[in-house]
């Protein structure tokens, strides 16, 4: 969906950012700037910017950054669309009435209008005699009424045409249904079938009520795949949204439950705790964490006992941390979900698992003890090495005394002698301006370094290429005309990296002059702020002729058609390693 350029440049032009985010923001002038305490993360010193001349923002503190168009993504926690939508508004501009707008409005809420027709017809076919499979299985495992009702559980039936009869018969068309997701098209036949076959319905609501998505269970544990969720749609996206916020929301002030799985969250609440989400079936993202963020200051990973699930909450600590939640893990014994536990030990057995959930430093600790063997001095030693890396990315000394302390307890090793080796990586990596620098080193060790772009960490120099050329075409239009009319041969298929590739051909696309607000539509608030960054690296360099353009092309080249070694771990650890001997 796009908004006609012209139509953003206005919007932009009556938006001026400084004056939309001081509702937000205490701005204070600094130079040609303004600088605040950032929206979007805890701080006590201003490192919020807001760049006047380019009408864009940074926070050097969180990474957040973009246009004022993203900026109201972020604090309204809105979709490019609804922000667009929102400053409208808010300048008294009427969105264009001609355009794919209005339609995208129609067909959004015509597809909220079939969601909730298919939930209604799926749950009353739950009680329908074909659902009995469904009824069993529910009964196995131990959902009960209350919970079919509270969650408005259904039953598709196991026809490729059920759905769609009932659909037909409101008036709805089948190419809107696929649009919907809730029926796809063979492209052999050219016929159209129910989506959701002979499966359990999982209806996935958003805060005002509207059924945006669903998610279906197999009705037994043998069919694969064990779960058909819907994909992402004009209503939906996955990454930004949380199964069971509608009822956690209003009830998770004290901290959210995090869990894996539908049935866990289904689980929980039944067992008296209304304050638990899922994710719908991908890793956890920033965006889930910064709407959690919204609603609550701290939250509880409760994901299954197995390795994937512990490894899944390891890579979700960071993310939660960054958006300024307070992170802890719960340790489950002899159970392989909650879900399961809850049901072996009761609702009050699983109320002390919360409160004697470990906070993400001792579960920090027990992944890097679980990892060697303490028996063994070298695994002890690479053990305690470890942890003191991880010790000294912490800010506070008061909290490193604490985690020394600890450590050096599990670790039964001398307590001064730790904190000599934490004083020394700190020393090692410069004191305070490096701050930031230890805490992406930490990060880098654990493999999540470059979330937006994964394939960066393995291929620095071509993102680095790609970052340039983008920052360019943003900052010298008349630059990427020259691209675009082919004078470099440049085309995505030289982008190496799958996220420098997609911007590009965002940027390409782009009618007259390349601009951050108009691209907005394919990009998360994430991606937005590394994509303004590229243009403001490029701004705040001052060379940014064609020789930079056509080096930074070669380059890429270059490395398109050299390997990676393709294992992200190995070259993260070269890149501390050259870090390390530059000190
Ligand atoms: N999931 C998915 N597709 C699959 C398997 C899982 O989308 N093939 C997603 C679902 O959102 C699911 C979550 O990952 O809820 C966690 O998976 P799992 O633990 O396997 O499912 P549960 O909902 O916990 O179901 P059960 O207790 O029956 O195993
Ligand atoms: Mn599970």
């Amino acid at each position: 969906m796009k908004i006609s350029q012209s139509f953003i440049e206005e919007l932009k032009y009556r938006n001026k950012i400084d004056d939309v985010v001081s509702s937000y923001v205490d701005l204070k002038r600094a130079g040609s700037n303004k600088v605040g305490l950032c929206p979007f993360h805890s701080e006590r010193t201003p490192s919020f910017t807001v760049f006047v001349n380019t009408e864009t923002f940074k926070c050097f503190g969180c990474g957040a950054g973009g246009d004022v168009i993203t900026f109201i993504m972020r604090a309204e926690n809105l979709e490019y669309v609804s922000a667009v939508e929102f400053l409208a508004k808010r300048a008294g501009l009427e969105m264009p009435s001609d355009n794919e707008y209005k339609s995208e409005l129609v067909k959004r809420s015509r597809i909220f209008d079939m969601n909730r027709e298919a939930a209604r017809f799926f749950n009353k076919m739950l009680y329908d005699p074909c659902a009995q499979e469904a009824r069993s299985y529910l009964e196995k495992r131990k959902l009960s009424e209350a919970a079919v009702k509270r969650f408005g559980i259904g039953y598709a039936p196991k026809s490729f045409d059920s759905l769609r009869k009932h659909m037909h018969s409101l008036g709805y068309r089948d190419e809107e249904l696929k649009e919907a997701f809730l029926c796809g098209k063979s492209t052999r036949t050219g016929n159209y079938f129910d989506y959701f076959r002979g499966r359990l319905i999982f209806p996935i609501i958003d805060n005002f009520g509207n059924v945006i998505a669903f998610g279906g269970r197999a009705t037994d544990d043998e069919t694969k795949p064990k779960y058909l969720n819907t994909s992402d749609t004009p209503v939906f996206k996955k990454s930004r949204n949380l199964f069971a916020l509608n009822f956690a929301r209003s009830a998770c002030e004290e901290y959210l439950i995090l869990c894996e799985g539908y049935m866990d969250v289904i689980a929980i609440n039944i067992a008296g705790f209304p304050n638990a989400v899922a994710t719908l079936g991908t890793a956890l993202t920033s965006d889930q964490a910064r709407i959690m963020a919204k609603y609550t200051k701290k939250v509880v990973i409760s994901y299954d006992n197995d390795e994937a699930g512990q490894a899944a909450a390891k890579r979700a600590v960071p993310i939660l941390s960054e958006a300024g939640l307070e992170v802890s893990v719960l340790k489950m014994k002899d159970a392989k979900d909650p879900d399961e536990y809850i049901k072996k030990f009761g609702a009050a057995k699983f109320r002390e698992l919360i409160n004697g959930s470990r906070g993400k430093f001792d579960f920090l600790f027990d992944t890097v003890i679980k990892k060697h063997n303490m028996d063994d001095p070298d695994g002890k030693v690479k053990a305690a090495k470890e942890i003191c890396e991880i010790i000294a990315g912490i800010y506070s000394s008061v909290e490193r005394s604490v985690y020394i302390a600890k450590a050096a307890q599990r670790l039964s090793v001398d307590e001064k002698s730790l904190k000599g080796d934490v004083d020394r990586i700190r020393r090692r990596l410069g004191r305070t301006e490096n701050e930031r620098q230890m805490q992406k080193i930490v990060s880098d060790a654990y493999g999540y370094s470059d979330r937006v772009n994964r394939e960066a960490v393995g291929n620095t120099r071509a993102a680095r290429a790609e970052e340039n050329i983008i920052g360019l075409m943003l900052l010298r239009p008349e630059l990427a005309d020259k691209i675009k009319k082919g004078e470099y041969e440049l085309c995505a298929d030289d982008f190496k990296t799958s996220f420098g590739r997609k911007v590009f051909e965002a940027v390409e696309a782009c009618e007259g002059k390349p601009d951050i607000g108009i691209i907005g539509a394919d990009f998360t608030v994430d991606e937005m702020s590394r994509i303004s960054d590229m243009q403001r690296r490029r701004a705040d360099l001052a060379k940014n002729d064609e020789t930079v353009l056509a080096d930074s092309i070669r380059t890429l080249k270059e490395e398109k058609n050299s390997e990676g070694s393709g294992d992200e771990l190995a070259d993260a650890l070269k890149i501390i390693q050259t870090k390390k001997n530059r000190q």
